[in-house]
């Protein structure tokens, strides 16, 4: 358990920021006739003519609820690459202070960085993925105001274990974030109930992933309150739109179809282990908490362009330092894995009668 002062790490002007009041926030009471907000009157005709309630209550509730934490411990983003924009701009002052994060890593993360003119540090994982917990302790620097982890970890698919994470929370004067994007094809567990312990640690979630709803754009941002109190006040009144949060409301009243997909999608996992296990090329298959694999090959690339060419598109981290020769897989329905199989299958006789026409 640890309470920081959070009002000394954010930015001066976040913390002296008067946020946008949006028309329908200001004011209070039952209304039936809405002249405030300059929206094309007609209802009846249009679905969309008003603004969203800003503050998104009953999509925050429902997922307040299901997640055992207090609606104001959430913010919903557009994605959760919005939500990190945010805490970045929140706590990080350009030219001077800097972000963390672990390499190989989500990619975002030095983007938002460049964009926000915010130094990027990073702390390389060992050969297996695995972290060394106490190097990456030594090589916070005074400048860091931020690390940022993904556990599981995008590309490696690995973890970090939540002792470690209570310990940078306890010992890192800093915001610790927690991207758990793949949380749910994981049999480690959330570490969401850890914000009622340690005020620096936020916690993002989306909806892109196990909820198989990339295209709507919803992500959530976990934290204690203090801490969405600053965060709001950057977000733009209705980031999400009225589509998005109907969509997510229909998402989740559908928690058996989300189950049906995590199971089906872990179990073709399994069984993806084994075959790329078989082949020849495949050097290693990095064990995964994701709904993924790293994968070491022989010849890397030309593998990707030959599977590129019987129409099946993974992403090549060939030249990504720390995954040279890796192919990163999603994981399919049956269907598509089939397919995926078969080309694999192509390939690799391909090769052998190259070899041995040699
Ligand atoms: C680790 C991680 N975080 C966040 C995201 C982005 O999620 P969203 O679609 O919610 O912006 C991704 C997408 O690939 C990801 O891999």
């Amino acid at each position: 358990m640890r309470r920081i002062d959070i009002s000394a790490l954010v930015r001066p002007n976040i913390e002296k920021l008067v946020a946008y009041s949006s028309a329908r926030s200001e004011f209070t009471g039952q209304a039936n006739i809405f002249l405030d907000a300059n929206e094309n009157p007609y209802d009846e005709i249009l679905s969309y003519n008003r603004y969203p309630d800003t503050y998104y209550s009953e999509l925050r509730s429902i997922i307040a609820k299901d997640l055992s934490i207090d609606i104001d411990q959430i913010m919903l983003t557009n994605g959760s690459d919005e939500g990190i924009d945010i805490i970045v701009r929140a706590f990080c002052e350009p030219s001077r202070d800097h972000l963390m994060t672990v390499e190989p890593g989500f990619g975002m993360f030095k983007v938002v960085a460049d964009i926000n003119d915010i130094g990027y540090r990073t702390y390389r994982l060992n050969d297996d993925y695995s972290l060394d917990e106490q190097g990456l302790i030594d090589s916070i620097a005074p400048e860091t105001k931020l690390i940022f982890l993904c556990s599981p970890n995008n590309p490696t698919g690995s973890s970090i274990s939540h002792q470690f994470i209570e310990r940078l929370c306890t010992e890192f004067n800093g915001i610790v974030i927690i991207d758990e994007a793949y949380i749910e094809f994981s049999d480690k567990g959330s570490v969401v109930s850890l914000i009622n312990e340690y005020n620096n640690l936020i916690i993002t979630q989306t909806f892109s992933k196990a909820l198989g709803a990339a295209g709507i754009r919803l992500g959530k941002v976990i934290a204690d309150t203090e801490v969405l109190v600053y965060l709001n006040k950057i977000r733009m009144p209705y980031n999400i739109s009225t589509n998005t949060s109907e969509e997510a409301l229909r998402l989740l009243k559908n928690e058996d179809l989300k189950k049906k997909m995590i199971k089906e999608i872990n179990s073709e996992k399994e069984d993806m282990y084994q075959r790329l296990d078989d082949y020849d090329q495949v050097i290693e298959v990095y064990p995964s908490d994701a709904n993924f694999y790293l994968v070491k090959f022989n010849g890397a690339s030309k593998i990707y362009e030959s599977l590129l060419q019987a129409g099946v598109v993974v992403r090549s981290f060939s030249r990504k330092k720390g995954c040279e020769d890796c192919l990163r897989i999603t994981i399919g329905t049956q269907e598509q894995n089939n397919k995926f199989y078969k080309a694999m299958e192509q390939i690799h006789s391909n090769i052998e009668i190259n070899e041995k026409s040699q």
